[in-house]
């Protein structure tokens, strides 16, 4: 059976917990699509070329920790703008999509990109200010030196990097399902995402 589920919105909005619960409860494969651009932000602050960074990335050797600090967050939003690196990475997404047994991916452009035709599209936003408050929280508890007044600042310049560039822009598809989590619990906002996949299922 193949059904994928294209899990998008703005940074820290709660994508990434949403799609591994959901994952998890139908035994679908996730793709945390952010990785790949993380990963070839990185290679740029490394100093190689991002098209060839996006060419030959393997997942299988991410080192996450490496990938989720805030410099290779901005280095990541900037390289999101090149077109010739959304076209490296488009393939091994639709593949991964492709795979028997389902699949999620989250990102910013799988409902209107990279999945056109997914089964299920869910937007999954919240205001700037509870974004930024839960990053910090994050960062923070991992010991980095961040302040409230600084992440949110990261935040909204990723916003308006990612909202504003020329291909595959942070837009809510017009049939995806939005779930604006500022005022939800996790398990509350998991709950309306696996509402919306089974009934996608039932059709
Ligand atoms: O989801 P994230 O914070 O890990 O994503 C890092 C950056 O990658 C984000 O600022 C924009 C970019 N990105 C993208 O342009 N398209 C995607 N499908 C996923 C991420």
């Amino acid at each position: 059976m193949k059904f994928a589920v294209a899990i998008d919105g703005p940074a820290a909005a709660g994508k990434g917990t949403v799609s591994k619960a959901v994952a998890r409860h139908f035994g679908f494969a996730h793709l945390d699509t952010g990785l790949l651009y993380r990963a070839v932000g990185q290679g740029v602050l490394r100093g190689d070329d991002p098209v060839s960074v996006a060419q030959s990335l393997d997942p299988k050797q991410f080192d996450e920790a490496a990938l989720r600090t805030p410099q290779v967050a901005q280095a990541a939003s900037r390289v999101a703008t090149m077109a010739d690196v959304r076209t490296a990475l488009l393939d091994f997404q639709r593949n991964f999509a492709a795979q028997d047994g389902g699949a999620v991916l989250d990102g910013r452009d799988i409902g209107t990109v990279i999945l056109p035709d997914a089964q299920v599209k869910l937007f999954v936003t919240a205001s700037a200010e509870v974004r930024a408050e839960r990053r910090y929280l994050e960062l923070a508890g991992k010991g980095m030196d961040v302040t409230r007044a600084g992440v949110l600042a990261d935040v909204k310049a990723r916003d308006d990097r990612d909202s504003s560039r020329a291909t595959a822009p942070l837009v809510a598809a017009v049939d995806a399902v939005r779930i604006d989590t500022s005022a939800l619990t996790i398990d509350a906002a998991v709950a309306q995402a696996i509402a919306v996949i089974e009934k996608a299922k039932r059709r």
